[in-house]
């Protein structure tokens, strides 16, 4: 069983590889990490490639060396800069605050990576076996569930997402009747993502990323092809797209 996390040194992405350890110790895991080096107790576990997912030519080479992959998640994504390299930026509390560049470097991170690994990885997910296909997007990115506002860049780029995986999901239905296509939302979750959004979380909301971890696996080891093509929250709940 092959095994591929896509952004593995982010903090979901880790939790995933350590909770996806454990539950198949006999599967061979692979992972990806772009501008922050792998931490050192997942070095041993899992195997590592640099890999840019915003770049289709970094995508395809990683995806040549594959032949048959069964659970292929994409934990990759952007809400801010605030790196210390990078202007800081933080996603719009309103209109005026749209700056041309921070909005497509979220639909660059956020929406075009899973088109290019639905494109590159079709040929090692179609096989006899049960595979899955999953994207971590947010519930932030349902049109149907947004009563705040704000956040235009990310909102936009998980909406756009959702579209992207409900389209996957469709295409495969004849072609990779075994893959089952999500959407999922992780909760809020204690990572350098989220970090300065923390402070109004309400109690016993924030999670820790290994709680997300386990519960993202759980809700995907329940499912099948049949699910296809759903957006599924952290307890399984089906949200509106
Ligand atoms: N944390 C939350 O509360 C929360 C809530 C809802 C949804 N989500 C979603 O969950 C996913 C994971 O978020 P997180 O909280 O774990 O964030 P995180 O800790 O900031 O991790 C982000 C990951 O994305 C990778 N990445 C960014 N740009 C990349 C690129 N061009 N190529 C390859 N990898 C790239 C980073 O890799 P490098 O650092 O190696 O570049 C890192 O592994 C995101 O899609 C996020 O939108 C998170």
């Amino acid at each position: 069983m092959n095994i591929i996390v896509f952004g593995g040194s982010g903090g979901i992405g880790a939790a995933l590889l350590e909770q996806l350890s454990r539950r198949f110790p006999d599967a061979t895991v692979f992972s990806t990490w772009y501008m922050s080096p792998p931490s050192d107790h997942l070095m041993k576990s899992v195997r590592w490639s640099q890999v840019n997912v915003t770049s289709e030519q970094s995508v395809q080479a990683f995806a040549g060396q594959f032949d048959k992959v069964h659970w292929l998640i994409n934990a990759v994504g952007m809400l801010h800069r605030a790196s210390l390299e990078e202007q800081v930026k933080l996603p719009e509390k309103s209109l005026r605050q749209i700056d041309a560049d921070f909005f497509l470097q979220n639909i660059q991170t956020n929406t075009l990576p899973t088109l290019l690994l639905a494109k590159h990885f079709e040929f090692a997910l179609k096989h006899d076996e049960r595979a899955h296909f999953a994207t971590v997007s947010a519930k932030v990115g349902s049109i149907e569930d947004n009563r705040l506002g704000g956040w235009h860049s990310y909102r936009c780029s998980k909406a756009a997402l959702n579209m992207a995986i409900k389209n996957i999901s469709i295409e495969w239905r004849r072609r990779l009747s075994n893959v089952c296509v999500t959407a999922l939302h992780p909760g809020t979750t204690d990572t350098a993502l989220s970090a300065p959004f923390q402070r109004n979380v309400p109690d016993g909301k924030l999670f820790t990323a290994q709680y997300t971890a386990a519960c993202l696996v759980d809700v995907l080891s329940s499912l099948s092809a049949a699910d296809s093509g759903k957006f599924l929250a952290y307890d399984g709940q089906e949200l509106p797209w």
